[in-house]
């Protein structure tokens, strides 16, 4: 579907009625059955994905689990070995690039360094063989777009990473794409301009609505960024979903120690939500293993509360409130990253973040004794242990 101008589009709405809408739609873009070999290496092992319309669709995973190879793929940069791609439901699995629908932004800007900016941003119209005032016109309104309108007649190496990047960007939606590829566009740029173009990139593909692909492995970014998250590991797909749902319910360890911080501790099951720890049991999340199966318990430090030196509360899951030392403190800005020591956990460490108030208001300190409470709720368990 080919867009006339970047007014015309109208934004997705976003939230779960939205999602709910948009989930009775056709995909916008269906993968199916993927596959990439390189030689004998195989890069995609039957990836198969709906992206529906509107969406802004992160790729996560760490280096070299297949990310910018799936990317390729979609943009007919490398052929798949097998599988398919539909596109606004057209097969364009065989396709040359030339002949897809999509803008694309690589982390290295790619700017040509002997044009201007505007004539950067110009290069893909000319193609088009639009009218001169068309193409001017449309390049200006670009500039505007990406707030860049009094550098046009700079050349690339005259402005800053994140200037250069928003140029690609205007390059990338100039002929109105339906589809936009960017593979990592930020990590090239420091923290600051990174987190700035963030909001950017977001802002803007929300108020063209155009469907989006972004390739990272900042999970922050991904988290901050995504409709939702792709987790890719070892060239398979982990799990998709939103952000508070790769968070919150991961499906998989991999996902729950790649998305945020995690303590993990070998479990073996004791019911449908409780876990052994050494001698002791430890409420959990419900899950479906089998009893007496070896297991991990995760817990995120931020999931951790703490309750002072001499509770006086009732919790639910008394099992879950745990004596421990502090060993140590590393103040981390927003909150307090505390090293916990306890006997109940054979003398493993436990992270906790703690906020700046809850230190504050406890009097928690090094060496000092205290009680902590893991949530049920939030001790997920997962198969194996190592
Ligand atoms: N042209 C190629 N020939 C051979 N192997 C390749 C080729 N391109 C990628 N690979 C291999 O395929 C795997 C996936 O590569 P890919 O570039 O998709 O990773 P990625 O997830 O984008 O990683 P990064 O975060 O480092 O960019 C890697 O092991 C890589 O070495
Ligand atoms: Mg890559």
């Amino acid at each position: 579907m080919k867009h006339e101008s970047i007014s015309g589009r109208v934004a997705a709405p976003l939230g779960d009625i939205a999602m709910q809408d948009a989930a009775t739609k056709p995909a916008y873009l269906q993968i199916d059955g993927l596959w990439k070999a390189f030689g004998e290496f195989v890069a995609l092992r039957n990836i198969s994905l709906s992206i529906r319309e509107g969406e802004f669709v992160c790729f996560l995973g760490p280096s070299g689990c297949g990310k910018t190879t799936l990317l390729r793929a979609i943009a007919g940069l490398d052929l798949q070995s097998r599988g398919t791609i539909h596109q606004a439901g057209k097969d364009i699995s065989t396709l040359p690039p030339s002949q897809r629908d999509y803008g694309i932004v690589f982390q290295s800007y790619a700017l040509f360094p002997n044009l201007t900016i505007e004539k950067n941003i110009a290069f893909g119209l000319e193609n088009t063989k639009r009218p001169r005032a068309e193409i001017d016109n449309r390049v200006k309104e670009l500039l505007a777009l990406v707030g860049l309108s009094s550098q046009a007649k700079k050349y690339p190496a005259q402005l800053s990473g994140g200037q250069q990047q928003r140029i690609a960007l205007a390059r990338a939606i100039a002929i109105s794409p339906g589809l936009l590829l960017l593979d990592e566009p930020l990590s090239a740029l420091d923290a600051k301009v990174r987190v700035h173009l963030r909001h950017e990139i977001k802002e803007l593909q929300r108020k063209l609505g155009v469907t989006t692909i972004m390739v990272t492995h900042d999970q922050e970014e991904a988290l901050s960024m995504a409709d939702r998250i792709v987790v890719m590991n070892h060239g398979v797909i982990d799990q998709v979903g939103t952000p508070t749902e790769i968070y919150r319910h991961p499906k998989t360890l991999f996902v729950a120690d790649f998305i945020g911080e995690t303590n993990q501790f070998p479990v073996r099951i004791a019911g449908r939500s409780k876990v052994a720890l050494d001698a002791t049991d430890l409420a959990c999340a419900p899950h479906d293993l089998p009893e007496g199966s070896e297991a991990t318990a995760v817990i995120r430090p931020v999931d951790i509360i703490p309750h002072g030196n001499s509770t006086s509360e009732s919790i639910g899951t008394p099992e879950n409130l745990i004596d421990v030392k502090v060993e140590k403190m590393e103040f981390l800005g927003a909150f307090w990253r505390c090293r916990l020591s306890s006997a109940r956990f054979g003398g493993r460490i436990l992270i906790a973040d703690f906020s700046i108030n809850a230190v504050r208001r406890l009097g928690i300190e090094i060496g000092g004794a205290m009680q902590v409470e893991l949530p049920s709720e939030r001790v997920l368990v997962f198969p194996g242990n190592s």
